[in-house]
């Protein structure tokens, strides 16, 4: 069997190296792909990004179903075409991804189908938006309606802040068509979890929970990052809550979709805020719906899954996904992202990744921006590397990550030293 993940991050590097441990498995095709995925022995990198192109390739290969990584080509409508030209592919449509794509669809979706989120006001011209920020009062959010590459949000502290994120995103242009509308939303306080569920456009699969880390500095200090690492599970996430998660966000809004007529296939991320108190009472809110797996929170979740995923995915593509199941690895995993200099900002790249660890059962490196240049590792991107190891707890799983993080070595890597904290006695907020 040959498979096709579209993407090149960390995220697809996870995805394609637990798809490639089956048996079934010929050849995991990698679109673009990265330096680690170029190593692997039993997956290739396919240098094509163009949806056509891709459609041609998967024909040509026999390609028996696609797995999409980023948002950006199902904003594009990749799984339309691909579903048009008669192929398999587990994704959203592109109507189903302006989940993500829309923060005003997201969240207008949101109250029509009475799905707990914080409240919020859209808008196109900066004067209004400033006047209902000065009405409501930091500290409150702002956000670019269309897709930024993780950059489209402003939690403000005060005031001053807020408008200098209207005039940022209204006003000079520099997010182009993602910044022509905002949301001003209210400020929500507690604690960040993930929760990603699988779906086939009628039955839900539920993935291990996660929680990364959004933060360049440790204690959650500094610029917001796509992730600078990730564990599963997220203790947070008890049973009872899960239960709740599950009745009041994800089949609200599943069946909100197909009510709009807009049936949900493919990984549905809601990135969710859970106030404190008693689980039964806790307020759960939705900050963001993602139409993809998260980038850390993959590397981590893969490494937890023990049977064969292929079978998962091939039951996903035929609408029957009621049938599968996933039996995961009870030890927490954990990962940490080595990024380059720079980053967030402009990354430098080009440096020479002269060390690495040898991946094991308990601890593999997951590449996001690297490639091999003429047989040299070089650095190609803002997050490189994420180390991820399963371990029987949260700080054994540390003690694993960084003493295999001693071994790595690129000239400017930076990495948090704390990933995990939360989960260790007395960390949670
Ligand atoms: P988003 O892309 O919407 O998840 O936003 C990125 C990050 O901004 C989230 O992970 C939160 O840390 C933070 N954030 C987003 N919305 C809110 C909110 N309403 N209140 C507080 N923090 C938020
Ligand atoms: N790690 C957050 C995301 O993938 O959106």
């Amino acid at each position: 069997m040959k498979l096709l993940v579209i993407g090149g991050g960390g995220r697809e590097h996870a995805l394609a190296w637990r798809l490639a441990q089956s048996p079934r498995i010929q050849t995991v095709y990698v679109a673009p792909g990265n330096g680690g995925t170029a190593l692997a022995s039993n997956m290739k990198n396919v240098p094509i990004s163009a949806i056509d192109d891709l459609i041609a390739f998967a024909k040509q290969e026999k390609i028996a179903y696609t797995v999409v990584g980023p948002e950006a080509p199902l904003a594009a409508g990749v799984v339309d075409a691909f579903r048009a030209a008669g192929l398999k592919i587990f994704g959203p449509t592109q109507q189903a991804a302006q989940l993500e794509s829309s923060k005003d669809y997201a969240k207008a979706f949101m109250v029509r189908h009475h799905i707990p989120t914080a409240a919020y006001q859209t808008f196109t011209d900066p004067a209004q938006a400033k006047d209902y920020i000065t009405q409501q009062g930091a500290p409150i959010v702002v956000k670019a309606d269309g897709l930024a590459a993780g950059k489209g949000v402003v939690v403000a502290m005060d005031q001053a802040e807020a408008h200098g994120a209207i005039d940022m995103m209204l006003g000079d242009g520099s997010f182009g068509a993602a910044g022509a509308r905002v949301v001003v939303e209210e400020y929500l306080s507690g604690e960040e979890a993930s929760f990603i569920v699988m779906c086939d456009g009628q039955h839900v699969l539920a993935l291990a929970t996660s929680q990364d880390h959004k933060r360049l500095k440790d204690q959650d200090q500094g610029p917001n990052t796509g992730g600078m690492g990730a564990y599963s599970p997220a203790p947070v996430i008890t049973p009872a809550l899960h239960n709740r998660i599950m009745r009041e966000v994800i089949n609200p809004t599943l069946s909100g979709m197909a009510k709009d007529g807009i049936p949900y296939t493919g990984f549905l991320y809601a990135g969710l805020m859970i106030g404190s108190g008693p689980d039964a009472t806790r307020s759960l809110k939705v900050l963001e719906f993602n139409c993809r797996m998260g980038d850390p929170e993959t590397q981590p979740i893969m490494m937890r899954i023990k049977n064969d995923l292929t079978g998962v995915f091939e039951l996903a593509v035929n609408g029957r996904l009621d049938q599968a199941s996933i039996d995961w690895d009870r030890r927490t995993a954990l990962g940490v992202v080595l990024a380059a200099k720079d980053y967030p900002g402009t990354p430098r790249t080009g440096d020479v990744i002269s060390s690495l660890p040898e991946d094991t059962q308990e601890c593999v490196v997951f590449h996001a921006g690297t490639t091999l240049d003429d047989g040299v590792l070089k650095t190609s991107g803002g997050r490189v590397l994420c180390v991820t190891v399963l371990a029987d707890s949260v700080k054994r799983a540390q003690a694993t990550a960084y003493a295999a993080i001693a071994q790595t070595h690129f000239d400017g890597q930076q990495y948090r030293r704390d990933i995990g904290w939360r989960a260790l006695p007395g960390g949670s907020a």
